[in-house]
């Protein structure tokens, strides 16, 4: 399976890091790609080819930048495939940007007509995302999305990383994941608790 990672910064590096080193072809999708630094065993092509190539697509581009990074792809690149949405909708001075009417995953799905969207992977810290533990202790991995098959991939990916993957429902409970992922925030960086920590569901 082609991966495709749109965003070469530290979670767009994790995943397709941690990816790479279980087997999937990861080819980055990046605004330089001459430049691009990424992770050994992957290559970096331009947003376009890298989408257009690819079987499933990761968006890891700032909430700020998604538009612009799906027209530089090209809406038409993401046409029939999973596309995993790890985005915080984060404002200035990391403020809640969209409100609880909608969320960015919803409405990616809107620019992206005919793409499978999930919600995966906001929830954790970018330096836990390619171990999905932390002192061995697994996170949880939640998932949301209207397409079983695209649930499948991130379950799959989830997994295979070490994440404990819990089913959140519909693609409308990433306004859930959301909150949850910008809760990361506030307590890691505001309440100061630091990155060292992470979500799980006891069961
Ligand atoms: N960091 C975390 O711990 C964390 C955790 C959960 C979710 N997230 C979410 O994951 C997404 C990526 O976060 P990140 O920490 O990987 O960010 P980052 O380190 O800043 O990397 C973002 C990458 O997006 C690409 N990009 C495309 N358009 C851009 C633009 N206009 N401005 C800046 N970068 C642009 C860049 O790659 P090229 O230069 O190669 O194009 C850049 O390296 C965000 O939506 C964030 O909310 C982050």
């Amino acid at each position: 399976m082609k991966v495709g990672i749109i965003g070469t910064g530290k979670v767009g590096s994790a995943i397709g890091g941690a990816l790479a080193s279980k087997g999937y072809e990861v080819i980055y999708g990046s605004r330089n790609p001459q430049q691009a630094k990424v992770p050994q065993g992957t290559k970096a092509a331009t947003p376009k080819e890298a989408a257009s190539q690819a079987d499933v697509v990761i968006m890891a581009v700032p909430y700020s930048a998604v538009k612009d990074a799906i027209k530089e792809a090209g809406k038409d690149s993401f046409k029939g495939k999973t596309v995993i949405d790890v985005t915080n909708p984060l404002g200035k001075d990391m403020d809640w940007a969209v409100g609880f009417k909608t969320s960015s995953a919803e409405e990616m799905a809107k620019e992206m007509k005919g793409a499978n969207v999930v919600k995966a992977f906001n929830t954790v810290f970018a330096e836990h995302m390619a171990v999905g533990n932390i002192n061995g202790e697994k996170l949880g991995l939640f998932i949301a999305s209207d397409s079983e098959d695209a649930k499948k991939t991130a379950r799959e990916f989830g997994e295979k990383i070490g994440f404990d993957v819990i089913d959140a429902g519909k693609l409308e409970a990433s306004r859930y994941l959301e909150a949850l992922g910008i809760l990361n925030i506030h307590l890691g960086y505001k309440q100061n608790m630091g990155s060292k920590m992470g979500f799980k569901v006891v069961r």
